[in-house]
């Protein structure tokens, strides 16, 4: 089945926080589809970084968004006060204060959905549910082909009833959240080998296999499989393009596959990355506060540590197959995916 007319059928996954306008638009200039992670950014943001994206490649490119669950937290400021303060070493390591509680954790879907539809990006993709029907129908109206992603077979045949153009089915393998909407993420966990042909069977439009995918073995396999594409996150995470810290890259060179850990100590969901010492601190501490407020919080110290490439107080998300991720450009990641397509 062919996806989106590509010239090669290679997706880069959206880095929510991590995403960089430079690897993104090398993979849509390489052929394949620059994703781009609009996670926390708000509609000027959203506006600006499109532009971005528009002047640096004429080929298409998608961006992601994270649907509201409804589960969202809404914590009151003693609340706040209760969680930011479990994390003072963290803050303290960094030299930054507690934070305050901010007036919203997390822009809203219709601010950021406004400033998508007036940049119309050539595809939309979403995690943590089915987009609504007027979602679906907006984006269609202005010519955006909208991508879902799914955990499990349910969640799949979900969002094709839902209307979507394309399916990615993320093995548990993979980097980041896990973005199930159906059941817990704990109980969605279902590798790639085993989602893939069963996704494929059930639904009819076009399937992206994502998880573990990291050379051209990866990409045949999946092809094998059914897959009308190919969606690769810590393959490129890895290269001189994206944004991800010096100390993040080394990691997920370092980091064995059954070194990564599925945790909710950074986000207050679950997900993907080494188990570094901020994870295990936290982990031990008992203390999570719920999504989002956990990701804004750690948010405060990750970004400092960020800046001073200290890895032990970052996410440093990577997916199991992070040995792999051996290239050093984002050229040489794609030539080497492009490898496995069929011809
Ligand atoms: C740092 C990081 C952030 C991510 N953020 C998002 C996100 O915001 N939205 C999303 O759909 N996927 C996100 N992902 C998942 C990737 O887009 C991709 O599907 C995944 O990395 C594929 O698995 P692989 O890493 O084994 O190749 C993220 C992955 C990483 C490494």
């Amino acid at each position: 089945m062919s996806l989106f007319d590509l010239e090669h059928r290679i997706v880069l996954g959206p880095f929510g926080g991590l995403s960089s306008v430079a690897l993104t638009a090398s993979v849509s200039e390489a052929g394949g589809l620059g994703s781009y992670g609009l996670y926390g950014y708000d509609g000027p943001r959203i506006r600006s970084t499109i532009a971005e994206l528009r002047a640096a490649t004429s080929k298409p490119f998608a961006v992601n968004v994270w649907l509201p669950t409804g589960d969202e937290a809404e914590p009151d400021a003693a609340q706040h006060a209760v969680f930011a303060q479990a994390l003072q070493p963290f803050y303290e390591a960094v030299g930054v204060d507690v934070p305050a509680r901010p007036e919203r954790y997390l822009p809203s879907l219709e601010e950021q959905l406004d400033a998508i539809w007036d940049a119309a990006p050539a595809v939309l993709s979403v995690v943590f549910g089915v987009p609504s029907p007027q979602v679906v129908e907006e984006a269609h109206r202005r010519g955006i082909r909208v991508m879902g992603t799914a955990t499990t077979v349910a969640e799949a045949v979900a969002l094709a009833e839902g209307g979507v153009d394309a399916v990615v089915a993320s093995g548990a393998e993979s980097a980041g959240h896990r973005v199930s909407f159906l059941r817990a993420a704990e109980d969605s966990l279902v590798g790639l080998f085993s989602l893939l042909p069963q996704v494929v069977d059930a639904v009819d439009v076009p399937v992206i296999a994502a998880g573990g995918i990291s050379d051209r073995r990866g990409v045949a396999a999946a092809f094998a499989l059914g897959a009308s594409g190919v969606q690769v996150g810590t393959a490129f995470l890895a290269t001189a393009e994206s944004a991800a810290t010096e100390a993040h890259r080394d990691a997920v060179r370092a980091t064995a596959a059954e070194e990564t850990v599925l945790t909710r100590a950074m986000s207050g969901r679950l997900a993907r990355g080494a188990r570094n010492r901020v994870v295990r601190a936290i982990e031990a501490s008992g203390t999570i506060a719920p999504f989002p407020m956990q990701n804004w919080l750690t948010g405060r110290f990750r970004a400092a540590a960020g800046e001073r490439n200290l890895g032990e107080l970052q996410s440093l998300w990577m997916g199991q197959s992070a040995p792999l991720a051996r290239y050093a450009t984002a050229s040489e990641a794609f030539a080497e995916l492009a490898a496995g397509l069929p011809g």
